[in-house]
């Protein structure tokens, strides 16, 4: 199932709020539609949300009434502004705007007609790129994964977070598909619960074995001996090797180390940000109380009660074992190796 499609005049967007229970589009003809999209996490997963904004800003462009180019590239910059607000973690979104932008710069002067198919073609592109990047991710990654290996995952850093195939699911779907024998548990990610209904998702459609547990059970499943490996996404990766990821994603790289588990992280080189020193300089949305003190609509908590909802933390790199990238896998020192791989120029 597509993540998202291009229609040329509409852009799709599979609402992942629905899912796994229903599975609809959201159609946007114009770039506030995308905005909301990826605010309310219709559309999320760092690289879908970086493609999702690429292909907003065509709309946006595309619904302009300006002749003249000067002032046609200053409103999509306003535009491209707006979209960058939607989510601050995930570093893909701003990757994406800006190489758009460096797009319609270098296409000037022109027609608005001629900038917006300019535009619409570097979005198809980014999407492309991403879908092409994640294979390659899998088939580095996966030499990681031993045959039979019970991976551990967190929050939903699959086909449905990317262009396609997925990142930390891609490498999992690759161990799979080379015959490895790989089952999976995937914690289910409160609050908003993306491992239970989408990861699981995925994994039984793929028919990968899938057990779920909630957050709280990780401690036990290690210590318990069940489990052999950790791979999760990233929103964010600094340069010295600090992973912004799903609130959580720090608590199993501490209950992995103390088990003496290897910590993976899959993350394609549009996730890592060579501007970073490191991790503390990553912004970590919070985001509003009720989805702590809902469930599925309906009141858990009680009235009155403070809620804190950081919907991202961050792992330190001394707690990474690797980073699998897109172009191969990169051990500490990550200040060093991450650069060796070209990232960041
Ligand atoms: O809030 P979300 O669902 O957008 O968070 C997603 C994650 O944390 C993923 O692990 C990350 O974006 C990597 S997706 C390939």
């Amino acid at each position: 199932m597509e993540t998202m499609r291009w229609e040329g005049r509409e852009f799709l967007i599979l609402d992942q709020t629905g899912l796994p229970g229903r599975a609809e589009y959201i159609r946007c003809r114009d770039y506030p539609e995308v905005a909301e999209a990826i605010r309310r996490l219709s559309v999320r997963g760092a690289p879908a949300i970086g493609a999702a904004a690429a292909f907003g800003l065509v709309l946006g462009a595309m619904n302009l009434k300006v002749d003249d180019p000067l002032e046609f590239l200053a409103r999509v910059e306003e535009i491209a502004d707006r979209l960058s607000t939607t989510r601050p973690t995930a570093v893909n979104l701003n990757w994406a705007l800006e190489r758009m932008l460096a797009r319609l710069r270098s296409s000037m002067p022109g027609k608005p007609g001629e900038l917006v198919a300019a535009m619409a073609g570097e979005a198809e592109k980014i999407y492309r790129e991403d879908l092409e990047g994640n294979r390659k991710m899998g088939r580095f990654g996966q030499e990681l994964i031993p045959a039979g290996a019970r991976i551990l995952t967190h929050c939903n850093a699959g086909a449905l977070a990317t262009a396609g195939y997925g990142t930390a699911l891609g490498v999992i779907r690759a161990a799979h598909e080379a015959g490895k024998k790989v089952c999976v548990y995937a914690g289910e990610t409160r609050p908003l619960l993306q491992g239970a209904r989408l990861t699981a998702w995925e994994m039984v459609r793929d028919g990968i074995p899938v057990t779920l547990i909630t957050d709280g059970m990780a401690g036990y499943l290690m210590a318990k001996g069940m489990v052999d490996l950790v791979v999760v996404g990233a929103d964010r990766i600094a340069s010295n090797g600090d992973v912004a990821n799903k609130i959580g994603t720090y608590g199993l790289a501490v209950l992995a180390r103390e088990h003496g588990l290897p910590f993976y992280v899959a993350a394609p080189f549009s996730t890592v940000d060579m501007s970073l020193e490191s991790g503390a300089g990553i912004p970590i949305e919070e985001r509003n109380a009720e989805e702590v003190t809902h469930l599925a609509g309906v009141r858990v908590a009680p009235e009155g009660v403070g809620v804190w909802n950081p919907a991202f933390d961050v792992t330190p790199a001394r707690l990474v074992s690797a980073i699998i990238t897109d172009r191969g896998v990169v051990r500490p020192p990550y200040e060093k190796t991450l650069r060796e791989l070209g990232i960041g120029e």
